[in-house]
């Protein structure tokens, strides 16, 4: 099982529209994926619409197994929504010993997905530090832009620090350029700047398109509301990419 947490500390580069449009795609290459929201802005109910009776507030603070806080999208696709209560639960943690540890514990339960993401929201507080505790992997949505770029940095040295205090091991195993706009040459520049200094870890960019920021309306993934847009052909792209790191992963422990 893969545990990915989709995090940047800066807002609105596209965390959430990428952990959503993943998980959507990462279940129709028949994955099993559960999608968990850590975002008291509750976007991944606004994009996919789901009702649920409880969600991650509840299994936090301890009041619902969190077995009974997990619904079904469609085949192969489970969610963990949040809502604004989600900052009481954060309160909460602070008053716990094992404040960190408190996600990892809950889900160490769970091991009937091959994905789980974790889309989280843009600070570096206690629901952070508890998907970081649980991550193997972290993915940096990171905007095209020189305020993005200066985000992404600052988030490579983050993890490290984040991971030698707390002792952790997860790992930056994906860079995914957002809100690339081909036509706007900064938006080129800083996509060869990121490739200059962290190569491989970059992902296909994802362009600009309307119809990834329509979706969310009607409670769609780009691959059900549009799936021959380009929003759709790039997402497609990093799923592949995504699955690719999967076999690669599988090779090396076979051989090791
Ligand atoms: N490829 C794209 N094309 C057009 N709009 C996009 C694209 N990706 C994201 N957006 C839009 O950009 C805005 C921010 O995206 P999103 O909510 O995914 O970012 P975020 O990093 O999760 O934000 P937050 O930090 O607030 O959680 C949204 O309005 C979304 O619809
Ligand atoms: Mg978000």
């Amino acid at each position: 099982m893969r545990t990915i947490c989709v995090i940047n500390q800066k807002g609105g580069v596209g965390k959430t529209t990428t952990a959503v449009n993943l998980a959507a795609g990462l279940s129709r290459s028949n994955k099993r994926v559960l999608l968990i929201d850590l975002d008291p802005q509750g976007n991944v109910f606004t994009s996919l619409k789901i009702r649920q009776q409880y969600d991650m507030y509840d299994a936090l603070v301890g009041r619902q197994n969190i077995l009974n806080c997990i619904s079904t999208v469609a085949k192969n696709f489970d969610v963990i929504t949040s809502k604004e209560t989600l900052v009481k639960a954060e309160y909460y943690l602070a008053t716990q010993d094992n404040s960190r540890m408190l996600l990892k514990n809950l889900l160490s339960k769970i091991n009937n997905y091959d994905y789980i993401l974790v889309d989280c929201p843009p600070s570096l507080g206690l629901l952070n530090q508890n998907a970081m505790a649980f991550c193997k992997e972290a993915f940096i949505p990171s905007s095209t832009d020189p305020l993005g770029y200066d985000a992404l940095k600052k988030m490579g040295a983050i993890v490290n620090e984040i991971n030698n205090t707390y002792n952790h091991d997860i790992k930056i195993t994906k860079i995914v350029p957002t809100l690339f706009d081909k036509r706007n040459k900064i938006c080129k520049e800083i996509l060869v700047e990121m490739k200059e200094e962290f190569s491989r870890l970059v992902s296909t960019p994802i362009r600009m398109n309307s119809k990834v920021k329509e979706a969310p309306k009607y409670g769609k993934s780009i691959f059900s509301y549009a799936k021959s847009s380009p929003g759709a052909k790039d997402y497609g792209k990093l799923v592949e990419e995504v699955l690719d790191m999967g076999s690669i992963r599988v090779v090396q422990e076979m051989i090791a």
